[in-house]
Formats: C-alpha cells, structure tokens, sequence
C-alpha cells in the first residue's frame, strides 16, 4: 500500500506492507544513487532483532550507527554524539540518513538530519508501531533535562517504509504501547472503525489486519497533517488524551510506563470530560475502560500519583496557552473540537477516573 503525504514544504509517499523493504528500497534507488554516504542511525534492541533482515534487504553500501535502545538515544549527549560520528565520516549534504527504528530513533534522527549541515535528507523505516503516528508528520525532536521533546524542528523525511514485519520481534508492552495510538486515530476520525476495534483483541492482530489498521492510523494522521503542518489549527486533535496522558508519564518518570500506555489512560480521562462537554455516555466510557483493562492497560498505577502532582505537569504542557489548560475532546466518537477546562473541573474528572477505574479494575 502507497499513501502521500503532502505537506507545504514537500510531499513524499509511505509505503507499508509486508516483507516489502527489498522493493522500497528498489523504487527509492535513484535517492541512493545521488547519496555520496549512507548513514543508517539504529539501537541497540533493533539492531540485534533486525540487522540480518536489513542487511539482506538492503540494495546499497552503508554505514551503522548503533545508539542507546529507546529514549536515552534522544539525549543531547547521543545527538553530539551522532553529528561527531557524521563529521568525523565526512558526511556532507549529499548524504543520507536513514532512521531504523522506533519513534526515540526517529525523533532523532530527524532532528540530526534537520541540522546537519543545516539540512541533510532522510528516510524513515519505523520498526514499532507506534511509529505509525511519529514517523509521519514531519515532528523531530530531542529532550532536555527540563522537558521531553522540548528542542526539535518540523522537518519532513524523503519517504518512509514500514515493512510489517519488521514488527515481529517488538516486545508485546511496545505492541501495546502502539496500539493506543491506533486507537486515538480511530477515536478521532471513524465510530466504526473505532467500534470493530472494541470487538477484538488488540495485542494478537493478524498480521493483515494489523497492517490495514497501521495505514488506516497513517491516513488519519496524514490527512490532518496535510491540513495543518505546524499546528496551527486541525493538528491538535492528534493530541487526544495527551494533556493527562504526558502528565501521567511524567510523574511516573520516563521509560517507567510506556507513552501509549499512559495515553491509553489519558483517553478514558478524555472520554469523561467528553461526557460534559459533547455527547459521550458512561456507558460507553465503561465499556472502553472495560476494552483497555482487558488488554493490558495498566489503569492501576493512577492511583499512584496524586492529583497535585499531576497538576504541574499538566500547566507544563506545550499546548497550555496562556496558563490555561486545553483538551481536545470528542462531540462524538469521530468529531473532535478544542476545549479550554478549568482546573478546579480538571479535579473533579480526575476524581471520577479513580472511582471508575477502581470500579472497574476491582
Ligand atoms: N515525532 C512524532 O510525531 C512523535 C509522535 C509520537 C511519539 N513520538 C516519540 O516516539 C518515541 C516513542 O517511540 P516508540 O514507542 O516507537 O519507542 P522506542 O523507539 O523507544 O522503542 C521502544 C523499544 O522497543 C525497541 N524496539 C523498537 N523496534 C523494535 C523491534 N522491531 N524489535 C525489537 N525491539 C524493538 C527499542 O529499542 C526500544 O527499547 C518517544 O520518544 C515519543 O516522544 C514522536
Ligand atoms: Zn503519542
């Protein structure tokens, strides 16, 4: 399957499917050819499960910068790190970067290849699925000690190629992790969608569905990025259930939970604050509280963290404007809208989230 992504500044395609990297590979050989140097910026964990596979894959000469699994590569150490490894290579702005990977190598290398010699190519082939949503859309980043994600750029890779079955050694958390933001996708933009999903096993996918499921989540996202690049307006709907879901993964401390898993959270708490301000019943919340905790969802650690705590997380998010907290809410499953919430409600939603979850997780 080929979808475009058009943005303002370009557009490219993401081709999925799988077993399909030989043949990606193959349509994007005049890219290779032009390139005087390939640098292929992986971890760890991905180069030990997919080395092989990449390797027999690939159709060009490379070079291999493996970095720290996850999280820890979008450092400002390992970014150093990585452009002092390019500068020592003698990359140049003929070369290329391809980013092998889940969304942590992603953001980065993006980021490197936004400001490598103020802008080098790249390519992305996601390895998790989540990064269905991070390797479309053009956002790259690294964290500071003051907050994730805070020092990035907009910055669009040449394609992406997401090869299925690059998915087969993910470890079932990241499965699950991902699968939260499929889940957003659908919340967003398709009840029925949505609803099939509700029906069926999250985690054990079969593998064409899984792959239907990531383009469907590809599309949602593409569409609304092509609308809105930098975040303007539309884009902000893809932040369904990340303004208590970023809180919850901060004080939890990162790498502690899993970024879907505590959007997973962050959804049921949109759910309900969607009950006062569009039309969404509790009983559909129960019963997608029901979905999540049967998969996996670990709803127990809320109770955890205070609300307090929650609370200075929540006024750092980069989307509180003006000290005031906005959530993306949903009319309806499918029609998302902005709306401001005061914290003093923010407290009371909290409030039902423990009740509920401790109704349903007992
Ligand atoms: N740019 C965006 O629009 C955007 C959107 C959402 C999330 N993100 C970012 O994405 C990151 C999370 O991405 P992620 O969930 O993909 O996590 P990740 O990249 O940290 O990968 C999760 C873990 O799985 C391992 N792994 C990855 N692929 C594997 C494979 N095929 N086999 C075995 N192990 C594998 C990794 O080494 C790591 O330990 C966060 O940093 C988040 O900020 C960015
Ligand atoms: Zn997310």
């Amino acid at each position: 399957m080929n979808i475009s992504v058009k943005t303002a500044s370009h557009t490219y395609e993401v081709i999925i499917g799988h077993r399909i990297l030989a043949e990606a590979f193959a349509k994007y050989e005049q890219l290779f050819d032009k390139a005087d140097q390939i640098i292929v910026l992986t971890d760890k964990h991905v180069w030990q499960a997919q080395e092989k596979y990449f390797t027999d894959n690939a159709s060009f000469s490379f070079k291999t910068y493996i970095m720290p699994a996850g999280e820890s590569c979008k450092s400002f150490e390992n970014y150093e790190a990585v452009q002092t490894f390019l500068l020592e290579q003698r990359s140049t702005r003929k070369s290329l970067i391809i980013a092998f990977g889940g969304g942590a190598v992603g953001d980065l290398a993006g980021f490197v290849a936004a400001t490598y010699m103020r802008g080098i190519p790249f390519i992305q082939v996601p390895t998790t699925i989540l990064a269905h949503d991070s390797a479309v859309g053009g956002k790259t980043a690294i964290n500071h000690k003051l907050g994730k994600n805070m020092i990035g750029a907009f910055y669009q890779p040449q394609a992406v190629l997401y090869d299925t079955m690059l998915l087969s050694s993910l470890p079932e958390r990241e499965v699950l992790s991902g699968m939260a933001e499929v889940v957003k996708h659908a919340m967003i933009s398709d009840a029925q969608w949505l609803e099939e999903m509700l029906e069926g096993d999250l985690v054990h996918l079969p593998e064409q569905l899984l792959a239907q499921y990531l383009a469907s989540g590809i599309r949602v996202k593409a569409n609304i990025v092509e609308q809105d690049e930098t975040e303007q307006s539309v884009r902000k709907y893809l932040n369904l259930g990340h303004t208590y879901g970023h809180a919850i993964e901060a004080a939890a401390g990162y790498g502690r939970l899993a970024h879907g898993e505590a959007v997973m959270i962050g959804l049921v708490y949109c759910l309900l604050l969607s009950e006062r301000y569009g039309k969404i019943t509790r009983n559909f919340t129960k019963r997608f509280l029901h979905f999540a905790v049967a998969n996996g969802y670990p709803f127990a650690t809320v109770k955890d963290y205070s609300f307090d705590e929650l609370t200075t997380y929540l006024l750092k998010d980069k989307k509180a404007e003006y000290g005031e907290l906005q959530f993306v809410l949903l009319k309806t499953i499918g029609e998302p809208f902005m709306q401001k919430v005061e914290l003093t409600v923010c407290q009371e939603v909290d409030n039902e989230l423990r009740n509920l979850i401790a109704e349903v997780v007992s």
